[in-house]
C-alpha cells in the first residue's frame, strides 16, 4: 500500500496513529539533528521529521532528498511544538521511521510554489510541473466542480447530454475552421466544429426537446487572453420555448452555479437592449461594476469655433470621479493610449473640474469658464472630477470611449474587488454591414431568427431596412466579459433561404453547405432556441480573472502552439502522401 492517508488530511486527533504517506518533496530543512521535509500532494502539505537521535542513517538519507523527489514515508503522527496556523495540517507532523525513494527528480526549472520564479514560456513548456502548483490545482479543481454542478442542474431540468461529432463540415460562427484531411476521400476535408450549432438544431428536429453538452469547440482566430483555439462550451438547445424561457432557464443555471460553487447570490439579472448598451457604455458587453457612462456633449461643445468638434458627428465624454488631480504626465499617457492604433482616436480633450469651482481644460483657447461649466453640468461632473472627451464618427467614438472607460477604471482601481455584475444584452441586430467586403455578416450566426414582428420587413425591405432588423439574440455578460450567447432560431426553410441570400450566398452555395439543415426543416422542425456559455471564461470570471489559460489544463500559447508537445509540427512524407496532400518537401 502506497499510503494510508493523503498529505492534507491528518489532524491533532490523529496523534499517535501509525501512517504511510506518499508525495513530492516540497522543501527540506536541516536543524542540527533534525531534518524536516514538507511532503506535498494534491490534498496538501504535511511536515515529516527525521530525528538523527532516533535513527542516524535514516536522517542522513533524508538530508539527501532533492526537491520534487517522490517518496514514501512511514511513521507516527505527533503534535508539533511549533505549530503552523496557515496550514490545515499545521498542528501535526510525522516522526518518520521508514523512507522509500519512489522516484528521483531533476532540479525543476522553476520553483513549485504559489508564487513561482518561472516565466510564461518556461512554465508552458513544463506545464506538468506548473500544474503541480497550488493556484493551478485550485483552478482545475474549481473547473471540475463547476462542470459537475452544470451537469447536475441541467439534468435535473430535463436536459439530455448528447455528444455530437468532431469531424464535420464547416459551421460558420465567424472564425476560420481548422480542417482535417480525409485519407479515404481524396482531396476532401473535414472541419472541426466551431460549435455544435447545426447538430443541436437537428436534435431539436429529432424531438430531443432539451439538449446540453460540455463540449470542445475549435476556432482558428487571433488569440487573446480570453480566447483559445480550442475551448469548451456549455452548449444548450431547447424546443418549444420563447426567448423569455431561455433567458430564465440560463439565468437560473448561472445563479445556481454562483450559489453552489461560490456561495454568492447574484440576484435578478438586469436586461439591456444592444442599442442602449452601445449608447451608454460604448460596448455590447458593458461592465456594470462601475459607472462613468458616456455623456453626449454635442449640444454644449459644438458651435464654439473648435473645428475638431464642429466637424464631428459626435462629441462625447466620460466623467472620471475624483481624478481632477491627474498630472500632466498622466494625462499625456492617457492621450497616447487613445492614440494607439488599436484605439485609433486622434486626440483626447480633458477638463479638470477644480475643487475651487474653476475649470482647466486642454481647449481653454476655445471654451471659456462658462462654456466648460455647461460641459460639467451636462456630464454631471462635480468639483474634483475629470472629464475626458473624444469626438468623431458616432459608432467609432463610442467604442473608443467605451474602451477608455475600461482602461481608466482598471488603471485607477475603480472596480470594486469581489463584485459580480451579470447582465443580459438583448435585441441584437440580425445583420452587420461590413464596409470592407461590402456585404452583410450575421451578427450572431446565420441560423438566428429575426424578431417575429420583423419577418415581413426582412422579406420585403430594402438595404437600409436590413441594417435595422433586430433579432431574438442575446448575450450573457458578467463583469464586462461575454460569457454566453444564443438566439431563437429560424425553423422555416423559406426564411432560412432568405437569410442566406442576404448574407451573400447563392441558392446553390446555401444548398451545398446547409442543405441538410434546410432539408430537416421540411420534416417537422419545432420552434427552438438556445445558448452556449464559454465554460473556460465562466471559470475565469467566477474567479475574478480575465485570462482563461490558467483554467485549461493544457492550453496553447499566443501563437496557437503547444510548446510542451511542440505542436503543430510537420508530418512525414508518407503521411502526407496517404492524405493526398500535395505538399513539396525540401
Ligand atoms: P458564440 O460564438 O457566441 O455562440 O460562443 C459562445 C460563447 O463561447 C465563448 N467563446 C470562446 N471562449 C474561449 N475561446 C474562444 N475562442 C471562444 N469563442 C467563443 C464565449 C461565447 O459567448 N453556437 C453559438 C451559441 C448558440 O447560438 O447557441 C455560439 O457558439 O464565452
Amino acid at each position: 500500500m502506497f499510503r494510508t492517508h493523503n498529505c492534507g488530511e491528518l489532524r491533532l486527533t490523529d496523534a499517535g496513529t501509525e501512517v504511510t504517506l506518499s508525495g513530492w518533496v516540497q522543501a527540506g530543512r536541516d536543524f542540527g539533528g533534525l531534518t524536516f521535509v514538507d511532503l506535498r500532494d494534491r490534498y496538501g502539505i504535511t511536515q515529516v521529521v527525521f530525528d538523527s537521535d532516533d535513527d542516524a542513517p535514516l536522517a542522513e538519507r533524508a538530508r539527501k532528498l532533492g526537491r520534487e523527489w517522490v517518496i514514501q514515508v512511514k511513521g507516527s503522527v505527533r503534535e508539533r511544538t511549533n505549530k503552523n496556523p496557515n496550514r490545515p495540517t499545521g498542528d501535526v507532523e510525522i516522526l518518520a521511521r521508514e523512507l522509500m525513494v519512489l522516484n528521483k527528480s531533476k532540479v525543476p526549472p522553476f520553483t513549485i510554489e504559489d508564487e513561482t520564479d518561472g516565466g510564461d514560456d518556461l512554465r508552458m513548456k513544463y506545464r506538468y510541473l506548473d500544474l503541480r502548483r497550488n493556484p493551478l490545482q485550485q483552478n482545475l479543481i474549481f473547473r471540475s466542480k463547476l462542470a459537475l454542478a452544470v451537469r447536475a442542474y441541467l439534468s435535473a431540468q430535463g436536459f439530455l447530454e448528447v455528444e455530437t461529432p468532431n469531424l464535420i463540415k464547416s459551421t460558420p460562427e465567424g472564425a476560420r475552421d481548422f480542417v482535417v484531411p480525409s485519407r479515404l476521400n481524396e482531396g476532401q476535408f473535414y472541419a472541426l466544429p466551431q460549435s455544435p450549432q447545426t447538430f443541436k438544431q437537428l436534435l431539436m428536429v429529432a424531438g430531443y426537446d432539451r439538449y446540453f453538452q460540455i463540449v470542445k469547440c475549435f476556432r482558428d482566430e487571433d488569440l487573446r487572453a480570453d480566447r483559445q483555439p480550442e475551448f469548451t462550451q456549455i452548449d444548450c438547445e431547447m424546443a418549444f420555448v420563447t426567448q423569455e424561457e431561455v433567458l430564465n432557464t440560463f439565468e437560473g443555471l448561472t445563479r445556481h452555479l454562483f450559489q453552489e460553487v461560490k456561495g454568492i447570490d447574484l440576484g435578478e439579472f438586469p436586461r439591456m437592449p444592444y442599442d442602449e448598451a452601445v449608447r451608454r457604455f460604448g460596448s455590447d458587453k458593458p461592465d456594470l461594476r462601475f459607472g462613468m457612462e458616456l455623456v453626449d456633449l454635442n449640444a454644449v461643445a459644438q458651435g464654439k469655433g473648435f473645428q475638431v468638434f464642429d466637424g464631428a458627428e459626435l462629441v462625447a465624454g466620460i466623467c472620471v470621479p475624483g481624478k481632477a488631480d491627474l498630472s500632466r504626465k498622466q494625462l499625456d499617457a492617457l492621450t497616447d493610449w487613445v492614440k494607439r492604433p488599436q484605439i485609433g482616436a486622434k486626440g483626447l480633450v480633458y477638463v479638470k473640474c477644480n475643487e475651487d469651482g474653476s475649470f482647466k481644460s486642454s481647449v481653454d483657447k476655445f471654451f471659456d469658464q462658462e462654456a466648460l461649466q455647461a460641459w460639467a453640468a451636462s456630464a454631471g461632473a462635480t468639483p474634483g472630477d475629470l472629464l475626458l472627451v473624444l469626438s468623431g464618427d458616432d459608432e467609432k467614438t463610442r467604442t473608443q470611449l467605451g474602451t477608455l472607460r475600461l482602461h481608466v477604471a482598471q488603471e485607477y482601481d475603480m472596480i470594486p474587488a469581489g463584485a459580480f455584475q451579470p447582465l443580459w444584452v438583448v435585441d441584437f441586430p440580425l445583420l452587420e454591414w461590413d464596409e470592407e467586403s461590402e456585404r452583410f455578416h450575421a451578427m450572431h450566426h446565420p441560423f438566428t431568427s429575426p424578431k417575429r414582428e420583423e419577418i415581413d420587413r426582412m422579406l420585403t425591405g430594402d438595404h437600409d431596412t436590413m441594417k435595422s432588423l433586430k433579432a431574438d439574440a442575446y448575450d450573457l455578460v458578467i463583469n464586462g466579459a461575454e460569457i454566453g450567447g444564443g438566439s431563437v432560431r429560424i425553423y422555416d426553410r423559406a426564411l432560412q433561404e432568405k437569410n442566406f441570400q442576404l448574407l451573400g450566398f447563392t441558392p446553390e452555395e446555401a444548398e451545398e453547405q446547409f442543405g441538410f439543415l434546410m432539408g430537416a426543416f421540411e420534416y417537422g422542425a419545432p420552434p427552438h432556441a438556445g445558448i452556449a456559455f464559454g465554460f473556460d471564461r465562466l471559470c475565469a470570471v467566477m474567479n475574478g480573472k480575465s485570462s482563461i489559460r490558467d483554467f485549461i489544463a493544457f492550453p496553447k500559447n499566443n501563437q496557437g502552439r503547444d510548446v510542451m508537445i511542440d505542436a503543430p509540427a510537420a508530418i512525414d512524407a508518407k503521411q502526407l502522401r496517404e492524405l493526398h496532400l500535395n505538399v513539396t518537401l525540401e
